[in-house]
């Protein structure tokens, strides 16, 4: 039945060029679904998100746990008792994924949207899937400064992680999608991604698909139609929701800590240097991977547990502290969803129009000038493996992203309020109206001569080393292998 419906199709596609194959029938971009033809209810494996506040987290021991649920099916009223498979949401991220209700994850749907992940049939040519610039060996990212597209074109920014973008508020770095569903549309139909045609991108990767059985056949299961652009985001999306990461180090002492404190019944829920080097000892007696973050030698470095234990901490507090890195960096991912200006794209003071970042986004009517050169606050989770770091990717090492902190950014009109020292600035405007000299070397801007100083942080070399040691902490375990490895599926 499946086929015979979709013989024309293939009949179409087997003589002529993609674009001419868009089936007049049945649109590329959404259909409504025939539900006999989907899975039934019952059978529909859902993927269940556990966080650290359910009591179950605690009895789940992997990351993917098949397990049953009791529920009633929607339209029968019947009660149902069907497999489910339960998500054990990673240490330190302490809420679930948010999941927009009409696109409920299961299993299928998951199995789907990692496939076309992982397929270069979304490009043109065949050669670009997501994974060329989201790899799971490179930290869902591509490594590079900037990303080598379809035809070897190149791209002007750099590749964003998928770790975690389940939490991002908005998606870009300039946050023009809101959600994953949306952003997962934009590679497809862009010229230095993967679209090397001249028509409909979408049409065509859909034409593409729809040549292919088994997805056909999948995308009838979980959607009850043909495939779709609305499904084929939706899917993939799902997919990129289970990408989480968690459970660095910083993440065991933190849970080091909160167990002493409970131990001990009184005291507060701060961390002291003997929480990093119980973590720091519980991961030797383990001859943890982890170590090597940190530079340790799980074998060999046994004694420097106290050391790095006292680092650590100096680090932790150098970042909520002193270094100011929590003024944007916040939260179970490390960033507080917004955008700020630090002078990334600047040269010579000044800022590019093409740098712009999230103002260039932002409505007409409602332009901030606040925005102008802001780009989104990354989190700060798995950098050891996101490499290069910046919307440029112009910083190669973390001690190099630490140094340009140090010097408080980029000058340029619109640095951000919280990179400049705002006291130095009205000193610098008191004296100039008293007509006291002021600092040659002072950047002002526009007829106000309004002077534009970066907040120096002053760090010394030992600070900077223990807040790069600090950032390494957050590095957190490898993913599991079906979440990481683009052949591994439920079941097999
Ligand atoms: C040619 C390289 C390339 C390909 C292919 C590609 N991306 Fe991206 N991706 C990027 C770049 C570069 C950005 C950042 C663009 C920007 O912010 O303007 C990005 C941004 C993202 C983001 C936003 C992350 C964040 O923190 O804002 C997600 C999620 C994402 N891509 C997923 C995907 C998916 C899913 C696919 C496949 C449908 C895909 N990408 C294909 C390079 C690529
Ligand atoms: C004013 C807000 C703000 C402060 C303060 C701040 N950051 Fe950032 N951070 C950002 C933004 C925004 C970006 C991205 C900037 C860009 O690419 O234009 C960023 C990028 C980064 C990156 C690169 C991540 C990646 O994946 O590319 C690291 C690492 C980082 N910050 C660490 C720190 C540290 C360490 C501190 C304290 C010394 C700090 N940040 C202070 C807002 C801030």
């Amino acid at each position: 039945m499946t086929l015979l419906r979709y013989l024309p199709l293939l009949l179409v596609l087997g003589t002529a060029g993609p674009a001419a194959a868009q089936p007049k029938s049945e649109p590329a971009d959404y259909l409504l679904p025939d539900e006999t033809k989907m899975t039934p209810f019952k059978d529909r494996v859902p993927l269940l998100f556990v966080t650290r506040n359910q009591p179950e987290w605690n009895k789940l021991n992997a990351f993917w746990n098949d397990s049953t649920e009791d529920t009633i099916d929607p339209d029968t009223g019947a009660k149902v008792t069907r497999k489910a498979v339960k998500i054990k949401v990673p240490f330190g991220l302490t809420t679930a994924p948010p999941i927009p209700a009409e696109n409920p994850m299961t299993v299928e749907k998951w199995v789907l949207g990692k496939k076309l992940y992982y397929d270069g049939i979304l490009s043109t040519d065949g050669t670009v899937s997501c994974a060329s610039c989201h790899s799971p060996d490179k930290g869902f990212g591509d490594g590079k400064k900037s990303s080598t597209g379809i035809g070897g074109n190149l791209g002007p920014i750099n590749s964003p992680t998928v770790f975690n973008s389940a939490y991002n508020r908005l998606q870009f770095w300039d946050g023009r999608a809101v959600t994953l569903e949306d952003q997962s549309q934009g590679p497809v139909g862009n010229n230095l991604e993967m679209f090397g045609g001249k028509n409909d991108a979408w049409a065509e990767a859909i034409a593409r698909i729809r040549s292919n059985p088994e997805y056909v056949k999948a995308f009838l299961a979980v959607f009850g139609h043909a495939p779709t652009r609305d499904a084929a985001a939706k899917a993939i999306a799902t997919y990129e929701r289970t990408v989480l990461l968690g459970t660095g180090i910083q993440d065991r002492a933190e849970a080091v800590m909160r167990k002493r404190v409970t131990d001990e019944e009184s005291g507060k829920f701060e961390l002291k240097p003997d929480d990093y080097t119980n973590a720091l000892k519980a991961e030797f007696a383990t001859k943890s991977a982890a170590l090597k973050d940190l530079g340790l030698d799980p074998d060999k470095d046994g004694a420097k547990a106290a050391e790095f234990g006292q680092r650590l901490l100096n680090g932790r507090t150098l970042f909520f502290n002193k270094a100011r890195c929590s003024n944007c960096h916040t939260g179970d991912t490390y960033s507080d969803g917004g955008f700020h200006n630090l002078g990334i794209g600047a040269k010579d003071g000044d800022l590019p129009l093409s740098e712009f970042g999230r103002f260039a986004r932002l409505q007409t009517g409602h332009k901030d000038t606040a925005l102008v050169g802001a780009f989104k606050t990354p989190g700060l989770r798995g950098l050891l493996q996101t490499a290069p770091y910046m919307h440029s990717g112009d910083d190669k090492t973390l001690e190099a992203v630490v140094d340009f902190y140090d010097r408080g950014g980029n000058v340029n009109p619109y640095l951000s309020e919280k990179m400049r020292d705002t006291a130095a600035e009205a000193a610098y405007i008191k004296a100039r109206a008293e007509g006291k000299p002021v600092d040659a070397a002072v950047k002002v801007y526009g007829p106000a001569k309004k002077p534009v100083i970066p907040l120096k942080l002053n760090l010394t070399a030992q600070e900077k080393a223990d807040l790069v040691l600090f950032l390494k902490a957050l590095n957190g375990d490898p993913l599991d292998p079906l979440i990481a490895n683009p052949a591994k599926f439920p079941g097999k």
